[in-house]
């Protein structure tokens, strides 16, 4: 078995996970009080499309966890990993997947980036207005908590569920992805930033939520604490140079392809990669953080494993 997965071997593995999570991801959300027009809001960018990695990252990463209990060390506390807890987790991976598509519509809003794309159709305020589009996103943002509570109903330890909620609610928050996102609307137009500064909002607005994907899945599995923490450290890794790859594809990337505007981040003088280091410098950065990522599973084996290494070369090659 190869010890790290094509780009092509990737992209069809991510299909067919994508395909899993969204049969459990359309209508998981739909509860009896909810208003019509506010469902049809949060579903329309849900099915919009958009590649379902972090959903596709909190699965393979409990996989690749089981995967190594399997082949000898205990569950941390005592449980074990099979179809059922497969299912539980995909519950909480479609959780993430609501969390990330609040974090677009509201990054889309005239407020903060202003885009009209997203995901190859009109963004959410464009389609509904912006007092919908708000409130698509806090239902999302609120409804995912409701669901990942479930994975305890669906048979996971209560334990091991408690544990992943309270880190997703810190990788959103304000030490997460909102304080990112702050910090992202802070650095923009007629202001000096720092390397470092740049890479702790990024850290923050997209590597929060990338690594947190890994950690759930790890946590949700029953791995101990030092597999968690290289899962952990395998999508923060992971989140910088995903973040920097999008940088790059908004320069150099195919709108049609992307589902989104382009040029738009020098248009607003955002604080970017490309904007700090120049293209080149920006596309060794997210390679070095691409090889830092595939080093942390150093201690893992197994197919799982190899995706992740996989998708470490992948997401900084990627076109969409
Ligand atoms: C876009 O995320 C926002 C960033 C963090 C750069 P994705 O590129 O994962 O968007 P979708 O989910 O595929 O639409
Ligand atoms: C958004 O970053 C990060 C989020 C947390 C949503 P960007 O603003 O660069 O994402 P795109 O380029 O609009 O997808
Ligand atoms: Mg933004
Ligand atoms: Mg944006
Ligand atoms: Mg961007």
């Amino acid at each position: 078995m190869p010890e790290e997965c094509a780009d092509a071997q990737v992209e069809a593995a991510l299909e067919t996970l994508a395909r899993r999570v969204e049969d459990c991801l359309f209508g998981c959300l739909r509860a009896p009080g909810v208003p019509e027009g506010l469902l049809a809001a949060m579903e329309y960018s849900l099915r919009a499309g958009g590649k379902r990695l972090r959903p596709a990252l909190c699965l393979i990463s409990a996989r690749a966890c089981s995967e190594e209990t399997r082949s000898g060390e205990a569950c941390s506390d005592g449980g074990c990993f099979g179809e059922e807890a497969e299912r539980a987790v995909l519950l909480f991976a479609c959780a993430l997947e609501c969390i990330h598509t609040y974090s677009l519509i509201h990054d889309d809003l005239p407020a903060m980036d202003n885009d009209d794309f997203r995901r190859g159709m009109p963004s959410n305020h464009k389609k509904f207005g912006e007092a919908s589009a708000i409130l698509a996103g806090d239902g999302l943002l609120t409804d995912a908590f409701a669901l990942m509570t479930r994975c305890a109903d669906a048979g996971l330890p209560a334990t091991r569920v408690l544990r992943a909620v309270g880190a997703t609610a810190r990788a959103a928050g304000s030490a997460g992805m909102v304080g990112g996102q702050f910090l992202d609307m802070l650095y923009t137009g007629d202001v000096e930033v720092r390397l470092e500064e740049l890479a702790a909002m990024q850290a923050m607005k997209t590597g929060a939520m990338l690594r947190l994907s890994c950690e759930a899945g790890a946590l949700l599995s029953g791995a101990g604490p030092e597999k968690t923490a290289a899962l952990a450290s395998y999508g923060e890794a992971l989140g910088a140079a995903f973040q920097i790859a999008d940088d790059i594809l908004d320069v150099t990337g195919d709108p049609v392809l992307l589902g989104k505007g382009v040029g738009k981040d020098a248009a607003a003088r955002k604080c970017t990669y490309p904007a700090l280091l120049g293209l080149e410098k920006s596309r060794i950065e997210a390679e070095r953080r691409a090889k830092q990522a595939v080093a942390a599973l150093e201690g893992f084996s197994g197919e799982n494993a190899a995706l992740l290494k996989g998708l470490a070369a992948y997401i900084v090659s990627r076109a969409r």
